[in-house]
């Protein structure tokens, strides 16, 4: 890993263990342009490929056809107005009225990186480069920084923008651009809705624009900050994957604009919609950071160094790399028809199968008995928590298991006391009746005294118990815009800062229960996204617990977040969301590429059922750790062959795997399905066992033999035929001592 600078040609070289990025100053009349971005090189003066020299788009030497150049070159950080007429990174708007920037290099700086403010990533193997650029007109001044660690193939990006002189409005600040040409390059995106978040699509990339935003005020079940681009041929193993994904939780674009000289801009930032920030002279505003990520071995090389970035320079909790307590959530057990009695004896049952904690979900507080009413009531409702909550928490510990419990903190329902005292801190514009989703508003988080409210409410609940989890719900979008708090000229600002009103409450959270575990979580997985991640070690999902239409969903989650980020539970059959009957094992087997837990009434799902609970925590205890730390690799997709999906999970040193594959669809009258394992050492020599739930324990799979590595990933093994429908199986390929 190094930065490295050409001081003479002004060329600047990012080198990560396998990629290379290459910033240059044009020679006239001094713009940053984006040289190169890519697998490794070992040159640094390829400045040639910005073509500045090729007529007729050279500056000194056609300054009568400037607008030429400006709309053609390739520019590391665009700003809108000078004759760039694609999409800018950076648009201002001084007092006058005038949009027009135009930004020269003034300087660099090289520096250890030690910590920048959450959420962003983290380390002490990093290194800042900061390229500092100047509007001569109105002495705005943008940083462009650059984040690489050791360790690492990502590279982190964001800007710093200062106003010194005069007041200006950003219209526009993103994170990160860059400007290369299209080689036929498709595009990947998230995309989906409540239940059925972050599906994979794929499409070639096409002259215009292309690209997801979101301006619900949260990432959105609909789309995702993450996009990739890459080579036609790009599969899990091979080809070329460049992936962009944004540290942030709220309003986002992430977009790919094709031009007249078939070049592609990236860019990716805060969705300009419903966004403007006013800087007054001697302020600055920083974006959130934005991770690059290159791989020339497919998405699987794309997807591991994100993870790699993720477990070891974002998520800062102390559970990150601890074994999560396996919980029983009472969702889906009993929705709001709950009382003490009934979860104490959900408690007492889980304790016998060796289930390690109870969370308490929606409903234990105010009048909240359905979901019209009550929030921002974060009282126990003692009608139904009999005894209050102490006692209810005592007894749960009294039988060997922790407390979680549920929040959605950011909300406040009409029908709720902290409405009746506080009608202004809900976000509503005045004099408009404000608009209502799932009967309930949202709090105007921007605001310091109602989040410190927020926080008062919160830690009066957490004092009063021994409560060693929270699950942090967020059940609608942003809509109304409108901070009675902020004068005219920054209710534009009111997204951002609601997202880090958010980001506040929840630091503070953890900073006041270090020992906290923390769940975020937003109508499933409306706000799984890496700025979240910075808060709590492990997000909810998805509503949808059905193990088939989880596959999709934990396989495009897996494209950019560690397995030990993704909430997954064994819920009951059939399934709540699309009624699927599907095997208790398979359900197990599926919950297990994620934290793993229960969201049933386990008093009464079916006996057999409830037997193989013990075999699954000792699974879970079997392999939770190669599932959480190892690296992921992708063998077969579901959403792509319709009939069966696998993965693997491998020790960094190779000597250890776990390979889940599920039969999605049974077949009759063929042979049995070769399946050619990924990631291993080639000259190691390993045993496969199958994990088998009756006997809880492993035996071999098929012949009892010594494989190599290389033969396991060349030739591959056979996969037998399972008898029926959405089966599964787990292998344990381990190295031969
Ligand atoms: C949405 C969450 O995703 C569910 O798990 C559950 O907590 C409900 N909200 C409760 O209202």
């Amino acid at each position: 890993m190094s930065v490295s600078v050409n001081e003479k040609e002004r060329i600047f070289k990012l080198d990560t263990p396998n990629t290379s990025y290459i910033i240059a100053i044009m020679d006239d009349p001094g713009y940053a342009g984006h040289v190169y971005y890519g697998k490794h090189i070992s040159d640094e003066d390829v400045n040639y490929l910005l073509r500045t020299g090729e007529s007729p788009f050279v500056p000194s030497g056609n300054k009568r056809d400037k607008i030429s150049f400006m709309d053609c070159a390739p520019f590391e950080y665009p700003v809108h107005g000078c004759g760039d007429f694609r999409e800018a990174a950076l648009k201002i708007r001084t007092e006058d009225g005038y949009c027009t920037s135009e930004l020269y290099y003034s300087g660099y700086s090289i520096s250890g990186f030690t910590d920048a403010p959450v959420p962003g990533v983290f380390g002490d193997n990093g290194t800042v480069l900061t390229i500092e650029l100047k509007d001569k007109i109105t002495g705005l001044t943008v940083e462009l920084k650059y984040i690489i660690f050791e360790d690492s193939d990502a590279i982190v990006r964001y800007s710093v923008i200062h106003s010194f002189t005069q007041t200006l409005y950003l219209e526009r600040a993103l994170s990160a651009s860059f400007d290369m040409d299209n080689e036929d390059y498709e595009l990947i995106t998230l995309n989906g809705t409540w239940a059925r978040e972050r599906y994979i699509d794929r499409k070639p990339i096409a002259h215009g624009f292309q690209g997801v935003y979101s301006g619900r005020g949260e990432t959105s079940h609909q789309h995702h900050p993450f996009m990739g681009i890459v080579s036609k041929d790009c599969s899990q193993s091979r080809g070329e994957a460049y992936g962009i994904n944004l540290i942030y939780s709220g309003n986002f674009i992430a977009s790919v604009y094709e031009g007249q000289f078939d070049n592609l801009r990236i860019l990716t930032g805060i969705n300009p919609e419903d966004f403007e920030w006013k800087l007054e002279p001697g302020e600055s505003f920083a974006t959130p950071q934005a991770v690059l990520v290159y791989s020339s071995e497919g998405l699987g090389g794309m997807s591991r160094s994100f993870h790699d970035l993720y477990r070891e320079h974002l998520i800062r909790s102390p559970w990150k790399d601890k074994a999560r307590p396996i919980l029983i959530n009472n969702w889906e057990a009993t929705y709001f028809d709950f009382n003490e009695e009934k979860l104490l004896a959900i408690a007492g049952e889980a304790a016998k199968s060796g289930i390690e904690m109870l969370v308490m979900d929606d409903g234990w507080f105010g009048n909240r008995y359905d979901d019209n009413r009550a929030l921002g009531d974060w009282t126990v409702n003692e009608e139904k928590i009999k005894g209050g909550l102490k006692k209810l928490v005592d007894g749960v510990n009294a039988l060997g298991l922790k407390f979680g419990i549920w929040f959605e903190p950011e909300m406040i329902s009409p029908d709720s006391e902290l409405y009746r005292a506080h009608p202004d801190w809900a976000i509503a514009v005045p004099g408009r009746e404000a608009a209502l989703a799932r009967n309930q508003y949202v709090l105007d988080m921007s605001r310091s005294d109602v989040r410190d409210h927020v926080f008062k409410s919160l830690s009066d609940i957490l004092d009063s118990a021994n409560i060693e989890y929270v699950k942090w719900d967020m059940n609608r979008p942003l809509a109304d815009l409108a901070s009675l708090k902020l004068p005219a000229d920054r209710q534009k600002e009111l997204s951002h800062r609601y997202v880090l009103g958010v980001y506040e409450l929840q630091d503070r959270l953890i900073r006041r229960y270090p020992g906290l575990l923390l769940e975020n979580c937003s109508g499933g997985g409306a706000r799984f996204d890496p700025g979240m991640l910075c808060f709590s070690p492990q997000i909810w999902c998805s509503d949808d617990t059905d193990a088939i239409e989880r596959l999709k969903i934990q396989e495009g989650t897996a494209l950019v977040y560690p397995l030990s980020t993704m909430g997954a539970h064994v819920s009951d059959c059939p399934n709540h969301t699309v009624g699927r009957i599907t095997p208790f094992e398979t359900r197990g087997y599926v919950a297990l590429a994620g934290t793993f837990g229960y969201e049933l009434d386990i008093t009464r799902i079916p006996e057999a059922d409830r037997a193989m609970i013990p075999a699954q925590v000792k699974m879970y205890h079997m392999y939770h750790e190669l599932v959480a730390a190892g690296d992921y690799y992708r063998l077969a997709s579901y959403s792509e062959n319709r009939e069966y999906d696998s993965w693997m999970c491998i020790k960094k040193d190779k000597s250890e795997a776990l390979l889940t594959y599920i039969q999605v669809l049974g077949r009759a009258c063929v042979h049995s399905r070769r399946l050619k394992l990924q990631g291993l050492d080639p000259g190691k020599i390993y045993r496969i066992y199958r994990f088998d739930m009756e006997s809880v324990s492993e035996l071999p799979y098929g012949e009892d033999k010594a494989y190599h590595g290389d033969s396991l990933m060349n030739a591959g093994i056979n996969m037998i035929n399972l008898w029926g429908d959405h089966k599964g199986v787990l292998l344990h390929i381990t190295e031969l001592s």
